[in-house]
């Protein structure tokens, strides 16, 4: 499927990359912009500035890609650190734009390690890179508690507009993520049981079979909670228990809504921790990153409750961990049964294979009065073929200012607010911290089995 099927809803753009050269280019970026162009026509629209310190060659930088990104992409060498640097990098973009037919939007993305993010900006603002035309694309994480959140957030606004600012948190870009909306705006028979009236609990799962990949420098410091559940799960949780939307392609109305979802989301209470919050941390951690003393989890759960009376009594937990079993993200809500039925469950599977399952009782052919559960299913790549990355989805919608895929900085102030008792109390005592044995269940990791 061609996301940019319609080029010309693009708006002409230079894209700068501050550290393409780095990890993170290579994971998520240049894959996903080599499938952009090379699925579409954007010759004319689009422009790849490649910001690194040191002295590569474009076979180097782009690799595999080399193919498909040759023609748009140009390597530019510059100290980050040096304001005359940024002085120099806006004639090259005033150079660079007149190729364009008319004047093009730049978009900032910052492919560099947290600490270099602000440091960047400020000297963008000092250069006048900063007008109407140019964006912030920003990576998580964004500050480590509420006060730095802020505070990050504060210093940006001296330079940039909140529209002019895209925070990436790549899960709502993802295919199944953007249908939640979508699947409970439009169909009926969930729409009107989504509550808690039909619903007994909400549970959503992210887990990963990957470690920390050689990330050591970054994880130490973050850690599942502040890596995952800030940003990824409860951005899913968000989407599943906003308000439905009375117009599902409002695009203006989503964040404004997975905004009021997660100011209801209580933090939890130091005396409900027992039971409400879990973390643990594979075996092994402490020798791949060399600190015997690391009380890093790897592994955290957490029970939320909603203030919202449409949630009431509706318990959701939320759980994510590194070296489990199996990469599986799922949303899983489980109905409430009656005196004479049986309950369902109603699976969204995020990833891998993207799709949405229920499962029915039915009654087993025969001459006994038997009941088996069956699962009724939907795979979106039987259906759609393949299916776009949430990169090429960030890169494509911060290209169109579409902000709905991306988080505001209200929505990352509200997620902070929820997790902050929890990141209060371990930093006074880890006595909670459990282990588990690489390759486990969730269940395992958490004693259920
Ligand atoms: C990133 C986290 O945001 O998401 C990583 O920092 C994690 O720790 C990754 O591995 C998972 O993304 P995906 O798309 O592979 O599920």
């Amino acid at each position: 499927m061609n996301i940019v099927s319609k080029e010309a809803s693009l708006s002409p753009t230079i894209l700068v990359v501050f550290g393409i050269s780095g990890d993170l280019s290579h994971r998520f970026l240049l894959p996903a912009l080599a499938q952009i162009c090379s699925a579409s026509n954007l010759t004319g629209k689009l422009s790849i500035l490649g910001v690194s310190r040191q002295n590569k060659n474009l076979e180097e930088v782009l690799g595999p890609h080399l193919q498909s990104l040759r023609t748009q992409t140009e390597l530019y060498k510059m100290n980050l650190s040096e304001a005359e640097d940024y002085r120099q990098l806006k004639e090259k973009l005033a150079g660079l734009g007149k190729d364009f037919p008319q004047p093009p939007q730049i978009i900032f993305y910052f492919a560099v390690p947290p600490a270099a993010v602000l440091p960047i900006i400020r000297h963008l603002g000092k250069a006048g890179l900063n007008g109407d035309h140019t964006k912030l694309l920003l990576e998580k994480p964004f500050g480590t508690d509420w006060n730095s959140a802020k505070e990050l957030i504060d210093q940006i606004d001296k330079h940039y507009s909140e529209d002019q600012v895209y925070r990436i948190d790549h899960y709502l870009a993802k295919q199944m993520a953007q249908n939640i909306t979508v699947f409970l705006g439009s169909n009926a028979i969930f729409r009107n049981v989504w509550n808690s009236g039909f619903i007994e609990e909400i549970e959503i799962v992210a887990a990963e079979a990957i470690g920390i990949e050689g990330r050591i420098g970054f994880y130490e410091g973050t850690g599942a909670l502040r890596d995952f559940m800030q940003s990824h799960l409860l951005q899913l949780a968000a989407l599943v228990l906003m308000e439905p939307c009375s117009d599902i392609f409002d695009f203006e109305e989503i964040p404004r809504r997975r905004l009021a979802a997660l100011e209801a989301l209580q933090p939890i209470p130091a005396d409900k921790f027992p039971g409400r919050v879990y973390r643990a941390q594979y075996e092994g951690y402490t020798k791949e990153v060399n600190n015997p003393a690391t009380t890093t989890e790897t592994f955290v759960s957490l029970t939320l409750e909603s203030s919202n009376f449409r949630w009431e009594g509706v318990p959701i937990h939320l759980v994510t961990g590194k070296n489990l079993d199996q990469k599986l993200t799922e949303i899983r809500v489980q109905f409430k049964k009656t005196s004479a039925s049986a309950s369902n469950l109603l699976i969204l599977r995020v990833q891998p294979r993207e799709g949405i399952e229920i499962d029915l009782w039915v009654k087993e052919p025969g001459y006994e009065r038997k009941l088996q559960k069956l699962k009724l299913s939907f795979a979106y790549e039987q259906h759609f073929g393949r299916l776009p990355d949430a990169y090429e989805m960030v890169i494509v919608d911060s290209m169109r200012s579409n902000h709905s895929l991306f988080a505001s900085s209200a929505e990352v102030l509200a997620s902070w607010r929820i997790l902050q008792p929890v990141l209060d109390s371990w930093s006074m005592s880890s006595d909670d911290l459990k282990f588990y044995k690489p390759g486990s269940t969730i269940d395992q990791v958490m004693g259920s089995v």
